[in-house]
């Protein structure tokens, strides 16, 4: 067992691994022979179980307090279970389990990180966008600015990175390439893939794939 799954595992089944205790009781009982076979009342015995019963189920006797009463004699035990020890199967069972769960949570993280990164070069995209190139291809980048360039809204990331780059060289002009080539230099660093982002998010919203529900129900 590595260290991440031992603190998962003591996380999980503390409880589980703590001992178990309760108490029956007898009263009035005349006879030592039958006390063993006699149901005990209170606790888990509850009126049904007898000493010999709950040993089978794997109680043992703690303690043990036997009094005169009027009728016989009174008998008190404290029975105690101890938390069954995993069998190695159920360990690597269980450890398994624990390390799916684990991958699935660091799964999430990641996830809401990319998340969170994306909706951030979104926002200093829109910005570059509105300022810079919203007026020659439309408010949804859907303009063919100068009636040559192809609308940004169509384009890959690779198509953009391509087209820009292209520009910044002279290697690229559908007709009117000198009205974009400064632009194009201005396009520096990251802001290709920051414009593209918020590009992306002016697209008509497809519907988000529903989360698979199936591993969580299954334990
Ligand atoms: C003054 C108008 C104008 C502005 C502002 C402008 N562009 Fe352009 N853009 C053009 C024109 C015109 C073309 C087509 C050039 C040609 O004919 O090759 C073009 C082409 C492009 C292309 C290539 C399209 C293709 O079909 O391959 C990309 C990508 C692009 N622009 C991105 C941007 C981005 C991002 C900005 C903002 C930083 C921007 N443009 C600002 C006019 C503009």
């Amino acid at each position: 067992m590595n260290i991440k799954t031992f603190i998962a595992f003591s996380l999980l089944s503390t409880s589980a691994l703590l001992a178990q205790t309760t108490m029956c009781f007898k009263e009035n009982h005349s006879s030592m022979a039958t006390i063993e076979s006699t149901p005990l009342d209170g606790g888990l015995c509850s009126s049904t179980k007898s000493l010999a019963d709950m040993k089978k189920e794997g109680w043992s006797v703690d303690d043990i307090k036997i009094e005169q009463s009027t009728n016989g004699k009174n008998y008190i035990y404290i029975l105690k279970k101890e938390a069954q020890t995993l069998s190695s199967m159920d360990e690597e069972k269980l450890e398994q389990r624990i390390m799916q769960r684990l991958e699935k949570r660091q799964e999430q993280e990641k996830q809401a990180k990319i998340t969170q990164f994306k909706q951030m070069m979104s926002k200093s995209g829109k910005k570059i966008y509105i300022d810079k190139c919203q007026s020659c291809h439309g408010e949804k980048a859907e303009k063919r600015a100068y009636g040559t360039s192809r609308p940004l809204v169509e384009l890959s990331l690779d198509d953009m990175d391509q087209s820009i780059n292209d520009y910044m060289y002279d290697n690229y002009d559908r007709g009117n390439a000198h009205v974009m080539k400064p632009y194009a230099t201005f396009l520096t660093g990251t802001k290709v893939k920051e414009v593209y982002s918020y590009i992306q998010s002016l697209k008509p919203k497809k519907e988000e794939p529903k989360e698979d529900k199936k591993e969580e129900s299954s334990n």
